[in-house]
């Protein structure tokens, strides 16, 4: 892909081995990005990075609260430090608590919004200050979710985090675009992550079932998320400005 190489980014949620966090920090360093990771999980990260670094790539990480203000400007100020910019984020961790609404906690709501649309929040406005003090541009990429558009029983939080995250960027998008500062979306559709395995937990055998459903008859792979992540952070996607990249596998179809 045109224009990432030599590029710094910072991947959020990264600290998942079979993640889609961590797919896109692999997809961007075989892309010749230089990548810091951060993931709320303990070494999580440095995990991760140390298996990039091991495959001869340049990958640092990080321990962060994707929703604490304060650690934005030290993620930031450590990609800094060590690279001197960044180009790239990748608001990429999340999280899905399924409860019919009337059950659903006041808690429950309102760690998916944190973690969902505040952490989206406060990740782009402290990377779009520092893409705007560089002067260069630079591409924010907010993991949005199929979610956004279409929903279903015991998902009443996570859809509407979601779509949050779907126009909240878009003006953001807007607010960047004369500078160079694209924002986009990427709403994938299930993908084969711990995510779904967790929400499915009880009952692993009716993940074939759900998979049947799809047109594609499959679940997507972390590494086809990455993929769509990856082209809207590179200039191949210059002219796309507060876009929705469905990857789906033609969920949105029925
Ligand atoms: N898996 C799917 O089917 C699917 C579908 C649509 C959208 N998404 C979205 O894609 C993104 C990644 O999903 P995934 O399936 O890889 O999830 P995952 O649960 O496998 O990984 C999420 C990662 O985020 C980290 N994390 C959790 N809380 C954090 C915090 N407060 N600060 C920093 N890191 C934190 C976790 O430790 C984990 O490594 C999420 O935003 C999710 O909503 C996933």
């Amino acid at each position: 892909m045109r224009g990432l190489t030599g590029k710094v980014a910072i991947v959020t949620g990264a600290g998942s081995p079979n993640g889609i966090g961590f797919a896109c920090a692999k997809r961007l360093c075989e892309e010749g990005v230089r990548v810091l990771l951060t993931d709320i999980v303990p070494d999580g990260a440095e995990k991760q990075a140390s298996e990039l670094r091991a495959a001869g790539f340049d990958a640092t990480a990080t321990v962060q609260d994707v929703t604490d203000e304060k650690g934005w400007d030290e993620v930031i100020g450590l990609a800094v430090a060590r690279w001197g910019q960044v180009d790239i984020l990748v608001n990429n961790a999340g999280v899905s608590i399924a409860a019919p609404a009337t059950e659903m906690t006041l808690d429950q709501f309102t760690r998916q919004i944190d973690l969902n649309v505040i952490s989206v929040f406060l990740g782009s406005r402290a990377a779009m200050r520092q893409m705007r003090a560089q002067g260069k541009g630079g591409a924010i990429v907010n993991m949005s979710s199929v979610a956004a558009f279409v929903t279903g029983a015991g998902s009443s939080a996570y859809a509407a985090s979601k779509a949050a995250v779907h126009m909240y960027s878009k003006t953001l998008a807007l607010e960047g675009a004369a500078e160079g500062i694209r924002v986009n979306t990427v709403h994938p559709g299930i993908t084969n992550t711990n995510m779904v395995a967790k929400a499915f937990s009880e009952a692993p055998e009716s993940i074939q079932t759900m998979a049947s459903a799809i047109p594609a008859l499959r679940m997507a792979a972390p590494r086809e998320i990455a993929a769509a992540a990856a082209f809207l952070a590179s200039d191949d996607a210059s002219y796309c400005i507060g876009s929705s990249l469905l990857v789906d596998g033609g969920v949105l179809l029925q």
